[in-house]
């Protein structure tokens, strides 16, 4: 048995996600670049890159991974490069998206020669929270001036807008397309290709995929453009788990567990978005707060139900801990960093990364 704490990646599961990705791609012509920002573990990316087109990044380091490690089409973006960073940027991408007319003016004779594009700002997103809005007042991520960017157009062969962020309402896709087209039609029309970024919870229950390939299609069509996608959260959604241990329990107020692992250290998004972190089934008599080892005083899982009172050495499954969680983990409080595991699909369990002190020392000098 492994060790905990560990993040395990379950290939069943991340399998569906992969099969509705390159349905998509049949039925819609789209093609579906990982955004690594959300999901870097790459000894997955061999089984990934049947179903998808290769990788999107926020940096040289995401850029020469998914130059590295996972076939197919390699994007590079980044909100600013650095002079230094430029030429290896280059050479470890078929693409180069620029944040702005700035960078790219700053880099254009370096870049010559490559396939380049513009981020492009519509002014409009589905973003409940302002510190993950694209579209916030006096944002930074991308140009948002249609005059402007066409004194650029013959520079560039594509835009990126990133704008949906964890959308699952197709209706509410399919209008702020719309207002895009409205909007910078005149200029997606004079472009090869376009993407359509993130944030479209596409693989979700439900979801209308064939009005989704259809819209896409459509928008491909209408422009004479290649539509890229750029799932992250939508690619690895509930593919991994994070297994913890219980070490100790108290009482104050409530029942208390505390597991040997950190919120703050292993699952960082849920904390900085205050949300709670899911146990399944969260069903029982006994309801327990889940804490982690941190010194941190709110360093809470959350709080769940269970069947029998947790003691210590029980082992609990954190769900939903693929997506921006594993690509978060830091060293707080040097608590040990969870092992990377992977569950095939023929069951098997296979330990990919496990990791030492060494690493902690490692990490700074
Ligand atoms: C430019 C860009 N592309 C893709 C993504 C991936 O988004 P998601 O994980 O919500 O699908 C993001 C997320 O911030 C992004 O900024």
């Amino acid at each position: 048995m492994i060790s905990t704490p560990y993040y395990l990646i379950d290939k069943s599961k991340l399998l569906p996600n992969m099969e509705k990705i390159a349905w998509l791609r049949e039925a819609s012509g789209a093609k579906s670049l990982l955004a690594l920002k959300c999901f870097a573990s790459w000894s997955v990316f061999d089984f990934m890159s049947n179903y998808m087109d290769g990788t999107t990044s926020s940096s040289l380091y995401e850029v020469k991974l998914g130059r590295e490690k996972f076939p197919g089409e390699t994007h590079a973006y980044s909100v600013a490069y650095a002079p230094d960073e430029i030429d290896e940027v280059i050479a470890s991408s078929d693409k180069i998206i620029f944040n702005t007319i700035g960078q790219l003016e700053r880099f254009e004779s370096q870049s010559a020669n490559h396939v380049r594009g513009l981020r492009v700002n519509p002014g409009v997103s589905t973003s409940d929270f302002d510190l993950a809005d694209p579209a916030r007042p006096f944002s930074r991520l991308g140009e948002h001036d249609p005059e402007t960017i066409a004194k650029v157009a013959d520079k560039i062969t594509g835009f990126m807008f990133h704008n949906n962020c964890e959308n699952a309402d197709f209706d509410r896709f399919d209008g702020m397309l719309g207002h895009i087209e409205q909007r910078f039609g005149f200029l997606i029309r004079k472009m090869e290709w376009i993407s359509l970024g993130g944030g479209i919870h596409f693989t979700g229950e439900g979801y209308p995929l064939e009005k989704f390939a259809e819209r896409l299609k459509r928008f491909a069509g209408e422009n004479e453009v290649q539509v890229y996608l750029e799932p992250g959260e939508a690619a690895i959604t509930k593919s991994a788990t994070l297994e913890v241990t219980v070490l100790d329990t108290l009482h104050n107020g409530k029942n208390l567990a505390i597991v040997d692992s950190s919120i703050e250290a292993h699952m960082l998004d849920l904390l900085i978005y205050r949300q709670s972190a899911k146990v399944e089934p969260d069903a029982g008599d006994h309801e327990w707060m889940v804490c982690g080892k941190s010194c941190l005083a709110g360093d809470i899982f959350g709080e769940f139900r269970f069947e029998k009172p947790l003691a210590a050495g029980d082992r609990l499954s954190i769900q939903d801990a693929a997506g921006y969680t594993m690509v978060k983990k830091n060293w707080f409080n040097g608590v040990k960093m969870p092992a990377i595991a992977v569950k095939e699909l023929d069951g098997s369990v296979r330990l990919a990364r496990d990791f030492t002190y060494d690493d902690f020392t490692a990490a700074l000098s």
